[in-house]
């Protein structure tokens, strides 16, 4: 199969969905592999380290999308790149289309087999293709956060450590899976008092056995949601309903209940948000304020940490993409239920049931499109 990779064109994203080692993985089972060229500049893979891994550089994106029976990116497609896809051509990448009706119908209209890398499941029922971007962004959220509380970048001017004789800061992290447990590790070894919230009583279990007394879950419902996020310093958004999108579990009127300079970082704007204030912003302009609040709102937050996120994310994604390129997307997709649930559009139709749901397209099931 002849398999392409654009650069990202998404504004501060600097991840590239194959390494050079990928490439070479992809080349030495008997496939073509075509890099846009410079990539990988943004993790320091040089286009001469393609070409030593058996990949051909090209120098525009329009060759790889309309030569390529494959597209591996990292970000859902943009608009400019939308255009370009085609009837019969794979798109292997990250789509989020719940909350993006644009990106869905402009799917739909070209054609292409899209399997979004976030609805890949294993065999518990997990997201694997998601966990490694997950623990970056649970990681990142607490440096985030921290760095938001500071009094020059509008915050109300708490270090969440504390020091000795002064009580360490408030972290509230609503979601204990993976972006929150990672938060809370990070928040913990900070020093900070930490409380995760979740629904699942499972997930409170786990975290409360982990943490045991270094942190404190409860459940969440609106009660214990109000008291934590209200009394909380930094509030970190980590909620997941698998495909749909965020509920909305932090309102505009609590705004006016939480301290002065609080933070929030609604990791899960990448689903629409957790918080009724939050919108998308980027790591040139990440935060904004609203009723003294600071919002951070990164939906690609693992870009800044190019390198490591890249490394990360191509060890989830590359044995699909071989599985795809050596057996065919059909194929691949019949033998493996778990990556068959990463289709969400096909031939014009949505085939994704919570992102179907959620826009009001008619859904098209798997069984239907495997045959
Ligand atoms: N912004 C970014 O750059 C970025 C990067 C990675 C992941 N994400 C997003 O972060 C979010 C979380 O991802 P994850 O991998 O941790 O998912 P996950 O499935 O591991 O965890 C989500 C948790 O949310 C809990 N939950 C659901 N509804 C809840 C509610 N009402 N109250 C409290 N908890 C609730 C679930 O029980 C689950 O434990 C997703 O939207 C994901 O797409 C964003």
């Amino acid at each position: 199969m002849r398999v392409g990779c654009p650069k990202e064109i998404k504004n501060h994203e600097y991840r590239v969905g194959l390494t050079p080692e990928s490439a070479r993985e992809l080349v030495a089972q008997g496939n073509e592999v075509w890099i846009e060229t410079q990539a990988g500049a943004g993790i320091d893979a040089t286009d001469d380290q393609y070409v030593e891994a058996g990949a051909k550089i090209v120098d525009t994106p329009d060759e790889i999308f309309a030569e390529c029976e494959m597209i591996v990116k990292v970000k859902e497609p943009q608009a400019i790149e939308r255009a370009k896809l085609r009837v019969d051509q794979i798109l292997y990448t990250y789509l989020h289309l719940a909350p993006d009706p644009e990106q869905t119908v402009d799917l739909m209209n070209s054609g292409v087999t899209a399997i979004a890398y976030e609805t890949v499941t294993g065999p518990r029922g997990q997201l694997p293709l998601l966990k490694p971007m997950s623990q970056v962004a649970g990681r990142m959220s607490v440096q985030a956060g921290a760095s938001a509380l500071e009094k020059a970048h509008g915050g109300r001017g708490v270090l969440l450590g504390g020091v000795p004789g002064v009580m360490p800061g408030k972290v509230a992290v609503i979601g204990g899976g993976v972006v929150g447990f990672n938060a809370a590790q990070m928040a913990v070894g900070l020093g900070a008092d930490v409380t995760i919230l979740d629904r699942d009583p499972e997930v409170l279990e786990k975290v409360g056995t982990f943490f045991e007394a270094r942190a404190s879950t409860r459940f969440s419902n609106r009660a214990n949601l109000y008291d934590a996020v209200t009394q909380a310093d930094l509030v970190i958004g980590a909620v997941l309903i698998p495909g749909a999108a965020a509920p909305k579990l932090v309102t505009r009127e609590m705004l006016g209940d939480m301290q002065n300079g609080a933070v929030l970082v609604d990791v899960a704007i990448d689903q629409g948000g957790c918080f009724e204030t939050s919108k998308p912003t980027t790591h040139a302009e990440p935060t904004y304020v609203i009723d003294d609040i600071v919002h951070y709102c990164v939906a690609n937050m693992p870009g800044a940490v190019a390198r490591t996120s890249t490394y990360a994310l191509n060890n989830v994604t590359l044995p699909h993409a071989l599985r795809i390129a050596r057996m065919g997307w059909k194929e691949a997709l019949r033998a493996d239920e778990h990556l068959a649930a990463g289709l969400n559009v096909h031939k014009g139709k949505v085939t994704y049931k919570a992102v179907a749901d959620e826009l009001g397209y008619e859904y098209r099931s798997l069984e239907d499109v495997l045959g």
